[in-house]
């Protein structure tokens, strides 16, 4: 059996000595009274960089979203969003259950929803109450797609204009700001609510923070706290974070977007196989194959010593991340165009 090369997800990096080390000295404090000095530290840190007053650390990106979703609509009101989104198809059914609201799913190229695709519904005793658009950038299901500034600005003017909330799902902002050069704030300075994870590439074993006005996290504590999420000397997860943002893991990212494309490249042309490197942005990649049911052909590639995801019919997913290297990258490329030699 082959070591593999995993690409299921850029959720399954491992901390770093460094970062272990960082955890272990950490100060902590109980979170729960806010006396946390870790978490007080990077939570005012990760709201300046993205432009908002206020933080609150998380155990995970799903109650970031899932806290948005109860501070700005009221059970049986309504949430835009794109028909891929993450909140939509990966978080358990949590809005519908949790915070009892109604998702009207928009259909989008690569998830990525235009300002002409908002309508508010209200008006009239008879139309359910619109209340919150969602957005998410990079988009996961859209294979890593970054939202282009203009017409994010534009859907943000137009959510204004039907008075209606905003919230980021930036799990992976991270990557748009590596990619693009522009500030993380761009995008989420502009919003009501913004969710940025952790645990994702840039390596840390837990967290997610999510930011927004003092007034909004304020009653997002209560919210967490009711979800179960209230947590004490977590400092210790808050300075893997910390580490992570203070050396060098956010400007990285770089790496694993090239080691996407690569993968995009090398994969593209073989028989069996169709993949756009042209739509690799960041460190999505997307591949449809001709092979069904996808998971016969997942199951061969398990064999063959690479590990991705099923995504959707004749869809998978592959991640780069900063525990894959660019020569895995090659060798996932060789393992795959043998196996699809062999037939
Ligand atoms: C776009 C997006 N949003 C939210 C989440 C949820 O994060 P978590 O798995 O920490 O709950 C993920 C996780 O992969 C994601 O990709």
């Amino acid at each position: 059996m082959l070591p593999p090369i995993d690409l299921r997800s850029d959720t399954v990096t491992r901390p770093t000595a460094g970062m272990r080390r960082a955890m272990m000295r950490a100060p902590v404090g109980d979170d729960g009274f806010g006396e946390d000095p870790t978490v007080r530290r990077l939570e005012e840190y990760v709201a300046d960089l993205l432009g908002q007053e206020a933080g609150l650390f998380l155990p995970s990106g799903t109650m970031g979203n899932q806290i948005a979703l109860q501070l700005w609509a009221q059970p049986g009101e309504e949430v835009l969003l794109d028909a891929e989104a993450h909140i939509l198809h990966y978080e358990g059914g949590a809005p519908e259950r949790y915070a009892g609201v109604r998702l009207r799913p928009i259909p989008a190229v690569r998830g990525l929803l235009r300002a002409e695709d908002l309508y508010a519904g209200g008006a009239m005793d008879w139309e359910v109450r619109t209340r919150l658009v969602c957005l998410e950038n990079t988009h996961n299901r859209g294979g890593g797609a970054i939202y282009p500034l203009e017409p994010f600005k534009s859907l943000v003017d137009r959510a204004r204009a039907l008075q209606l909330r905003v919230h980021l799902d930036g799990a992976r902002l991270w990557h748009a700001h590596v990619a693009t050069g522009l500030p993380l704030s761009a995008w989420s300075g502009q919003v009501d609510s913004v969710m940025v994870s952790f645990s994702k590439g840039l390596g840390a074993p837990a967290g997610s923070m999510l930011c927004a006005n003092q007034e909004a996290i304020r009653e997002a504590r209560r919210i967490r706290k009711r979800m179960g999420g209230g947590m004490r000397q977590v400092g210790i997860l808050a300075a893997a974070a910390l580490y992570a943002l203070e050396n060098g893991h956010l400007e990285a990212l770089a790496a694993d977007h090239e080691k996407a494309r690569i993968l995009a490249e090398g994969l593209a042309g073989v028989p069996g196989i169709r993949v756009d490197p042209e739509s690799v942005e960041t460190n999505i990649v997307i591949l449809e194959v001709e092979d069904h049911p996808v998971e016969v052909f997942l199951a061969r590639l398990a064999e063959a010593g690479v590990w991705m995801v099923p995504f959707g019919p004749g869809r998978l997913r592959a991640v780069t991340h900063r525990d894959v290297s660019r020569k895995d990258i090659e060798e996932a490329i060789r393992r795959i165009r043998r196996l699809l030699r062999r037939g």
